[in-house]
């Protein structure tokens, strides 16, 4: 057999986000139900690249929210300790006393682990921390570290008030909506207590374990759009009747999902977006998470996904490159995503997060309920949003549901097929190394 890259179309025949960039309207034009901009109408303007919109409110009007539909920020007059004392001036005290320290060059890991146990008036291990401060690191990285990037830390999360100046929204189960925010926005805190929330609480990743979870912490930080979805039951597709001709498809063995700049990429999510990405987890999903910093405002916001629901994430940078997979993966270099933007300011990323079955006994997969589901579900996340109907750019995914959740690779090929061709667009696939799959599919 001949060793060919790639089957079916040449990429550059697949329409791409960047050779017809959509000009969006402007935001004060728009009127999205569900959509809650954390920010003042901005446009873009390619030539004054560094000029940021202002927080909804202004600087100096913070709009305190505390309710279950809302991201509960720790600034909140409503946040109190047990005993019921404001819990912001504490968490203010123990951080301006930490940041001193650091001005005086005199912090050390053990005031970090103080300065979160005073905010948190609890004990915390965070062991993997400190092997990355006193071990992983170099001399001159930790010094870095405790002198500038921890300060800048603080400084940033004692002016969450000023900076988000309200709670964004939550984006629960079958609700429609979007959230769209600055990059500076992006804070660490949370308080949320449902179940059908995914846990971001930094502790996890701070605690002690296995070598691949300190490349995490070597990662700056940012944000931008995140817009949940449900498919009204009246649009899912009658597979058995459609006369839709199959999608163009590209169908390529080298390349991961991250290099398709330009298309609709394909995050293999777990319904809770984010899966392990806060703990141990580094497939796929977590890697995404971890090179893409922002994404991780995603598992603060949304609840867990349904079948016909889905999660896009627009605009996030990729701030870091990586090597290797799972328990091989290593952080490589500082990434500088030279991604083009569009009218308001987001990167041209569009990412959305696709979760499967878990296929904890293979047969399963293959029962009509079953195949229905994913059909479904990718149906969902491929097909385009009102506004951007103009644009069809391509889908790039591979095989998703395939690794972790223990998918066939040429079933869940066939039933992403069938999806991009009833979403009507085309289809660029990676199958990851596997030359098998490549031929094999194309035969077919
Ligand atoms: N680009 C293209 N293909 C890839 C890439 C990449 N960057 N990385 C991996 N693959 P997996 P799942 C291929 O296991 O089975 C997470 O914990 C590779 O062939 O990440 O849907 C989530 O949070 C790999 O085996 O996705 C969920 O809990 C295959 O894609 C769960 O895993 C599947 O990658 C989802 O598992």
């Amino acid at each position: 057999t001949t060793d060919k890259m790639f089957y079916g179309m040449p990429l550059t025949d697949i329409p791409n986000l960047f050779q017809t960039p959509p000009i969006l309207s402007d935001m004060h034009d728009i009127h999205d139900v569900g959509h809650t901009f954390m920010i003042k109408p901005f446009k873009y303007d390619s030539l004054n690249p560094d000029r940021e919109p202002e927080p909804l409110h202004g600087m100096n009007n913070y709009h305190d929210i505390w309710d279950d539909n809302h991201v509960r920020l720790p600034c909140s007059l409503f946040n109190l300790t047990n005993d019921g004392r404001l819990r912001w001036p504490i968490i203010q005290n123990a951080l301006t006393q930490l940041k001193q320290k650091c001005d005086e060059k005199i912090a050390t890991v053990n005031d970090i682990k103080l300065a979160i146990e005073e905010s948190n008036e609890t004990s915390f291990k965070i062991g993997c921390l400190e092997q990355v401060l006193n071990q992983a690191y170099s001399a001159d990285q930790r010094a870095y570290f405790m002198s500038f990037i921890l300060p800048n830390m603080i400084s940033l999360a004692l002016e969450v008030g000023y900076v988000c100046s309200q709670s964004p929204p939550l984006l629960h189960i079958e609700k429609n909506g979007s959230v769209t925010m600055l990059q500076r926005q992006f804070n660490r805190k949370i308080g949320n207590k449902h179940h059908t929330y995914q846990s971001l609480n930094f502790i996890y990743l701070l605690q002690s374990g296995s070598p691949w979870k300190i490349e995490k912490l070597k990662l700056p930080k940012g944000v931008l759009t995140f817009r949940r979805f449900a498919l009204p039951n009246e649009w899912i597709p009658k597979w058995t009747e459609s006369q839709t001709p199959l999608c163009k498809i590209h169908m390529r063995k080298d390349q991961t999902i991250e290099d398709m700049h330009g298309f609709l990429q394909v995050d293999f999510a777990n319904e809770f977006i984010g899966g392990g990405v806060m703990n141990e987890g580094i497939v796929q999903e977590e890697i995404r998470f971890t090179i893409c910093t922002e994404m991780l405002v995603s598992v603060l916001l949304c609840e867990v996904m349904l079948p016909h629901e889905c999660i896009l994430l627009i605009g996030c940078e990729q701030f870091v490159s990586y090597s290797g997979y799972a328990t091989t993966f290593k952080f490589k270099d500082n990434f500088i995503d030279k991604t083009p933007k569009d009218s308001w300011g987001r990167k041209l990323s569009h990412v959305v997060a696709m979760d499967a079955i878990y296929c904890m006994n293979p047969l399963d997969q293959y029962i009509f309920e079953n195949m229905r589901r994913e059909l479904i579900k990718a149906f969902t996340c491929f097909r385009i949003p009102k506004s951007m109907e103009k644009f069809m750019f391509g889908v790039a995914t591979g095989n998703w549901g395939c690794g972790a959740f223990n998918g066939d690779k040429q079933l869940k090929a066939i039933i992403q097929l069938m999806a991009a061709s009833e979403a009507h667009r085309p289809l660029v696939y990676v199958t990851w190394h596997d030359q098998y799959l490549l031929e094999s599919f194309w035969i077919v």
